[in-house]
């Protein structure tokens, strides 16, 4: 393999760069054949910067053709132009201006890193490390410099000519062209700078901010899906309030603009003033978007608005401390879509996804610290761990704080970092300093990776009416990691008595109890409660108060009792959950359920479902069997994911086909006729609906008819994409008909395409990966776009592993290939499918076997970009 996999950079290392960028002045002049970016940089030594200290610029695939500084020309021995940057050999130790001109070709950028075209439109995408893509530059995020940018472009081709903070000139350039000068007062960094140039059509709207400006909004897109744009912008002025609400944050530019492009590396991007979306998380529809693309839309929208200040404003010192922005706005958009929709119904839904995703990260051979200490490509440090971890980093804080020290601690920070590029140890000192806690220790939360196991032992003494709680806690080593120390723990809980009320007790010993929270910092605590009249059922967790797996002894019928009484919604959805898992768990390992068990708990998902003190929404989730990935999580080692599939396929048969009728009864109950609205009560109702469905196709023999009966007289995406995901997984004979009606009948939007791809990447049947190489052949697919390539191969690696697991290793062989293909052109996008080689270690013996022969092929035949060869190494550790 390259040697490139061998330059690792350490956070030890980290060093301010000798020069500071003041100012910068870019020039584009944007073509059909080539673009010019001519860059004037305004640098400054150091005071402690010593004379003859050469000037280090990074830069790639960039052609130099002039170089000056304070305009003079400079000699070829005064610098240095490589593939990764350029030397000034010896710079003026003072304020000086240094002047290059280079030579692009964004036609030719499938990275789609740096200045790219897409569908016609020029625009970028610079973190971290696309701006070294455009011109040559400290590109590194503690280097904060304010931006003037002038651009000059063909009108006919591109009209709209945007980039970061304000319009400060626009006119005509003769020729045919036009240009346009933007200038962002705010010192940023580069991987924040943006420029869009294209034929756009945009929608507009404007909001006026707590102290009373107006600041202009403008929603940019191509033309005709202007109409597909108005949710986003109702959900980006939503967003703009709830930050004034919530934490006092105003925006600061007079204009805040988005541009939704086809082809996107990931979500979305928060550069400064001039947010880029990839088009499936703007445009939605009523016949064409579903409610969790609605969903979707508004928690992006709001993420990347809120990077404004958690992110713009105060940055990032180095790429290590990436976690600082990333953990805190996903906690931050988490708040926004709860105080906007349902707290609980969205707890579960963010753990939900915690667990099939990040868990299983932190469980494998990519496992690594929310704050890393090394990298050898950053791009694949832009993980669930950092993101989602981060998030629940940020609110065991909040947790452990409570809100109003929380909130406290969020003002120091702005008012003391504000301007700054700055490290985790900022961040959290401002809460230490805000509120007097020590927060070393949960500083390791930030350094140490691994989901900490907690185990819990319970007893209780009637004679003395003492209760005892042992809690121990143990992170398993993760590759660089062989020896972990005790986290700080925050356990919400409360005790429930035999009626099903919350219990009391008059003192607790053996340990830190605040109200209803146990801190738990040691490796193992044993805490005794005394005055506590019955055997109480503990509720641990509640609202799953950290990222920890829980160990217990909790019976199925203590579960049961919990699903029944808990106040605490999580929990009873929790235990459900667990009851189900520990079926499946037994069932895999050959322990056949009892039939006591299965009633139990059949009874128990039939009262939830006639309870009318319960939402919808609340209910569709309680209805849910945990997924597949869950179950193989929980049985540990050796898993076959093809018993892993047909155990759950029988509990789902063994609970529900008894009640058949009671759900199609309550199916038909939810049917709906008002027009369709995103609304919190609609959406609830329809994933009610559809989940019963899909129980009903795998528990039923009319559940196909009625999914296809459903597929054909939805009126909105949402109901008709259910009832085809269902039949489409299943394979059931309705499949290949509805399959091609659903590709027709949506021809020639693209992102209905992708729900056309994923559908047909989910299939369990064995023809599943011959069909998807015949998709992939097909001289049409768009064989350069994110979206289609992940909406197929991403989720058959994530979503299928039934058929990505075959014994045969078909599956692993069609993502290899399908890897070293799409890394010759977009490195970015074959990295991330293959992290979906993970879970091997977890395998039995012979797919084990299957998808190491698969990974050491892929490793043999040699050159790989830095991004897959660096997943590769890591997978083969
Ligand atoms: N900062 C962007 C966001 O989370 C994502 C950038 C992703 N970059 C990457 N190389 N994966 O809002
Ligand atoms: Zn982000």
């Amino acid at each position: 393999m390259r040697t490139e996999t061998e330059h690792t950079i350490y956070l030890k290392d980290y060093a301010p760069s000798p020069y500071r960028i003041v100012s910068v002045d870019l020039d584009f002049r944007i073509g059909e054949e080539a673009t010019r970016v001519r860059a004037q940089l305004t640098v400054e030594p150091r005071p402690e910067t010593a004379p003859g200290t050469p000037l280090v610029l990074d830069g790639e695939e960039l052609s130099l053709s002039s170089i000056a500084i304070d305009g003079a020309p400079l000699m070829l021995s005064a610098y240095a132009a490589g593939p990764q940057g350029l030397t000034i050999v010896e710079p003026p130790l003072r304020r000086f201006v240094l002047e290059t001109e280079v030579s692009l070709q964004p036609e030719g950028n499938t990275k789609l890193m740096g200045l790219y075209r897409s569908n016609g439109v020029w625009c970028t995408q610079c973190e971290p490390e696309g701006f070294r893509r455009i011109t040559y530059y400290l590109d590194r995020p503690d280097a904060l410099a304010t931006f003037k940018v002038t651009m000059t472009a063909p009108l006919a081709l591109a009209p709209v000519l945007l980039a970061n903070g304000n319009l400060v000139a626009k006119g005509d350039a003769g020729d045919g062209r036009h240009f346009a000068v933007w200038e962002d007062p705010f010192p940023k960094p580069a991987y924040l700078f943006a420029l869009v140039a294209g034929d756009l059509g945009s929608i507009t709207d404007s909001f006026t901010t707590a102290s009373g400006r107006k600041v202009d909004l403008a929603i940019y897109c191509e033309h005709g899906k202007e109409d597909q744009c108005d949710w986003a912008m109702d959900s980006l002025k939503r967003s703009m309030a709830w930050d004034e609400r919530r934490f006092g944050r105003e925006y600061d530019l007079d204009m805040f603009n988005i541009v939704a492009v086809s082809d996107f590396n990931f979500g979305a991007m928060e550069n400064k003033g001039l947010n880029i979306f990839n088009d499936r998380l703007v445009f939605a529809k009523p016949e064409t978007a579903t409610d969790a693309n609605y969903a979707g839309i508004e928690r992006v929208i709001a993420h990347e608005y809120f990077h404004n200040w958690t992110g713009n404003r105060i940055t990032c010192r180095d790429w290590f401390q990436l976690c600082l922005k990333e953990g805190l706005t996903v906690y931050r958009d988490q708040e926004f879509s709860s105080d906007e929709r349902s707290r609980a119904v969205q707890r579960i839904h963010d753990v939900q996804n915690l667990r099939s995703a990040q868990f299983p990260e932190d469980g494998g051979p990519l496992a690594h610290a929310p704050r890393p200490d090394q990298y050898r490509e950053i791009n694949n440090f832009y993980t669930t761990t950092v993101y989602e971890k981060g998030a629940e980093i940020v609110r065991m804080l909040a947790t452990l704080l409570g809100e109003a020290d929380f909130r406290k601690g969020m003002d120091l920070y702005f008012e003391r970092h504000d301007g700054e590029a700055t490290t985790i140890e900022a961040f959290l000192t401002v809460f230490a300093d805000a509120t007097g806690v020590d927060l070393e220790q949960f500083k390791t939360w930030y350094l140490q990776a691994g989901t900490p196991q907690v185990t819990v032992k319970d007893a209780y003494d009637a004679a003395s009416q003492t209760y005892t709680l042992t809690i121990s806690q143990k992170t398993e080593p993760t590759p660089g990691q062989p020896t972990k120390s005790p986290l700080v723990i925050p356990i919400k809980f409360g005790l429930i008595g035999p009626n099903g009320s919350p219990m009391g007790w008059n003192a607790v010993t053996g340990g830190s109890v605040r109200d209803d929270m146990i801190v738990l910092d040691q490796e193992s605590v044993t805490l005794t409660f005394s005055g506590v009249a019955n055997k109480p059922v503990p509720s641990l967790f509640r609202g799953f108060s950290a990222p920890v797996q829980v160990h217990s002894d909790l019976t199925q019928e203590d579960n049961l009792f919990l699903a029944r009484h808990d106040s605490d919604p999580f929990n009873r959805w929790e235990a459900l959950q667990d009851v189900s898992t520990a079926l499946m768990v037994d069932a895999a390992r050959g322990k056949a359920w009892g039939n006591a068990a299965i009633e139990a708990l059949r009874s128990a998902l039939a009262e939830t479902l006639a309870n009318d003190s319960l939402d919808d929404a609340f209910k569709a989730q309680a209805l849910t069997i945990p997924d597949e990935s869950l179950i193989a999580r929980a049985i540990g080692s050796d898993v076959d994911p093809e018993r892993v599939h047909a155990v759950r396929s029988e509990l789902i048969r063994a609970v529900f086909a008894p009640i058949a009728s009671t759900l199609e009864a309550a199916y038909h109950g939810l049917t709906s006729t008002v027009p369709y609205a995103p609304d919190t009560a609609q959406s609830g109702r329809r994933s009610l609906r559809n989940r019963l469905l899909s129980l009903l196709v795998q528990s039923s023999d009319g559940g196909a008819a009625l999914a296809a009966k459903q597929y054909g007289e939805a009126t909105n995406m949402t109901d008709r994409l259910a009832a085809l995901a269902v039949i489409g997984a299943q394979w059931t004979p309705e499949a290949p008909a509805l399959l091609a009606d659903f590709r027709t009948r949506f021809a020639g939007d693209p992102l209905v395409f992708d729900k056309w791809l994923t559908v047909s990447a989910s299939a369990h049947d064995d023809g599943v990966i011959e069909r998807m190489r015949a998709i992939l052949a097909d001289p049409s697919f768009p064989r350069n776009n994110p979206n289609r390539l992940r909406s197929l191969v991403g989720t058959f690696v994530m979503g299928n592993p039934v058929q990505f697991t075959r014994a045969d290793g078909a599956g692993f062989r069609f993502v290899t290939e399908f890897v070293t293909d799409v890394d010759t052109r977009n490195p970015q996008v074959a990295a991330r499918v293959l992290t979906g080689f993970r879970i091997w270690p977890l395998l039995e013996p012979k797919r084990r076997e299957a998808a190491r022969s698969a990974l050491t092929a892929l490793q043999a035949a040699g050159s790989l970009s830095r991004n897959s060869a660096d997943i590769l190494t890591r997978m083969l550790a």
